[in-house]
């Protein structure tokens, strides 16, 4: 069943429908005055399954071809996506971490057990100077979760000194003896993650006295300012955000939400890639729900936070699919296909309207664990088809939002949600350039969208599309090129008008200079 909907001016209005598939969209040029913060396209590793050992390091003495032990095929994929900010250590793992296993001589390092995920031995090779001159490599900034379930107060506090203060200090001098002389500048700083559940089973009033009390002493050395993060709520758990806004606000600089794009937590949560076009369908409604999560949180903060101080951090998000046949279990690998994709870009599309308390977003995970940029193996990389997403929409970092008008059809799905079929987000970045994305969710059929730019002179359009034959398409080690991006030609500029014949199942962006 189908209807047209508008959207932008939080109206749903049901009208006749039309044989051909149309769409509307008109973008204000004119009326941009939020950025949309790069951060929105962080990024999140854990120390689980293969997304640091083997994904991320190998350590300088693999045959497998490395930089300093990382591996180098994995950080020039990386650089093109220009990651604004990494999370680390975890996840739940952060919560069982003990911070000085992972310093000084490797020879050295205790081993411990990974109890989250899969009882797998962690040798602690991958420590703290491993992380942060990765996002030095990377150019970003590093994002550290602290330990509050199994950790001390003092452990924590010791922590921020050893990374980030560069006198005389106790930790300092340790860090100076594990061959690091200056101090990292971190200025995010996670105070636990997901108290409520893997780290802690807390309830929210304790918490929020707890967060108090351990952030009191993790301080602001030399010129590092930290920016705390108190560990936020998963989904729907409204009262979290209620409790921690309400007891904790002034000693926070963010608080952090979970969402992830799953059937359930509990049984099969389906393959990532034999699905239904009903499967994919009802996924786009749950990944659009995003949004409807996001306002309810936001207005709680907007009730104890009119002046929005305080911002909200989605620092996991993204598909979680069954581990793919014949993996590890507790691993949390699974392939990517082009409905991860439209996962990605209808999120951004999301995102981008709520940057002014939304600024922080973490996909779930950079590499080899659940909707994971990269695939690894002993002999190359395959790059996922929302690697190729985040790609295209790396345009969007830091330029300005262009608010916009949307007409088109949308489908209602399992559970009742109507999905619109256009998503859609725009931007000027800083030269002027505009950038319009556009993703086409009807499986079968194309739409030819009209933009509306009032005010845009004679622009050249070049364009990206990223498409394949089937919705289940994925990469490869074997056929890595399956879904990429490829030229884009289906977009006329005519004064002021833009016409665009959006292919069934694609994701575009478009540039106007
Ligand atoms: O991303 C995988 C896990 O999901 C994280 O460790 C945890 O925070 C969440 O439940």
């Amino acid at each position: 069943m189908k209807k047209q909907i508008l959207i932008g001016m939080a109206l749903v209005a049901s009208m006749s429908l039309s044989a051909q598939k149309e769409a509307s969209i008109t973008i204000k040029v004119n009326e941009g005055k939020q950025t949309i913060p790069k951060e929105i396209y962080g990024q999140f590793a854990e120390h689980l399954g293969t997304c640091i050992y083997g994904g991320l390091w190998v350590g300088e003495n693999s045959s497998i071809p490395n930089t300093n032990g990382y591996r180098t095929d994995v950080l020039n994929a990386l650089k093109e996506l220009k990651i604004p900010v990494l999370r680390w250590p975890g996840g739940c793992f952060a919560d069982e971490y003990h911070w000085m296993d992972g310093i000084g001589p490797k020879e050295n390092r205790p081993k411990m057990v990974n109890n989250n995920w899969g009882g797998t031995i962690e040798d602690n090779s991958f420590g703290t100077h491993e992380f942060l001159n990765l996002c030095e490599i990377l150019g970003c900034e590093p994002y550290i979760s602290g330990n509050v379930g199994s950790g001390t107060v003092e452990e924590l506090a010791k922590w921020v000194e050893y990374m980030t203060s560069d006198g005389d200090s106790p930790m300092a001098n340790l860090r100076r003896k594990n061959g690091r002389d200056k101090a990292w500048k971190v200025k995010y700083l996670g105070v636990g993650n997901e108290s409520w559940g893997c780290g802690g089973n807390m309830r929210p009033e304790y918490y929020a006295d707890l967060y108090r009390r351990y952030e009191t002493y993790c301080r602001n050395y030399d010129n590092n300012r930290l920016y705390k993060i108190a560990s936020g709520a998963s989904d729907y758990d409204y009262n979290w955000t209620e409790v921690l806004m309400e007891r904790a606000r002034k000693n926070m600089h963010g608080i952090s939400l979970h969402y992830y794009t799953v059937t359930g937590w509990s049984g099969s949560k389906g393959s990532a890639i034999n699905f239904t076009d009903e499967d994919y369908y009802w996924t786009m409604g749950k990944c659009r729900e995003v949004e409807d999560v996001l306002k309810k949180h936001i207005a709680i903060m907007d009730k104890h936070d009119p002046s929005k101080k305080v911002n909200l951090l989605l620092d996991e998000w993204g598909t979680w699919w069954d581990e793919e046949p014949g993996t590890i279990r507790g691993h949390l690998y699974q392939q990517n296909s082009l409905r991860d994709a439209f996962v990605a870009s209808l999120s951004f599309d999301i995102f981008h309207k709520y940057t002014e308390r939304l600024t922080m977003a973490n996909i779930a995970q950079i590499v080899n664990v659940l909707q994971s940029m990269i695939l690894t193996n002993d002999n190359g990389i395959v790059l996922t088809p929302t690697y190729h997403v985040f790609n295209m929409y790396k345009v969007h970092q830091d330029a300005t939002y262009l608010p916009l008008e949307l007409i088109c059809e949308g489908m209602k799905v399992r559970d009742d949600r109507t999905v619109p079929l256009i998503s859609t987000t725009a931007s000027k970045d800083k030269d002027g350039k505009i950038h319009i994305s556009l993703s086409n969710i009807h499986l079968d059929e194309t739409q030819e969208i009209t933009i509306n730019l009032p005010d845009v002179k004679t622009k050249n359009v070049s364009g990206q599309i990223l498409t394949s034959k089937n919705i289940t398409d994925h990469n490869t080690f074997d056929k890595p090129d399956v879904v990429n991006l490829k030229e884009f030609k289906g977009a006329k500029f005519n004064k002021g008008v833009l016409k665009v014949t959006l292919p069934a199942k694609s994701i575009v962006t478009l540039e106007l200079n």
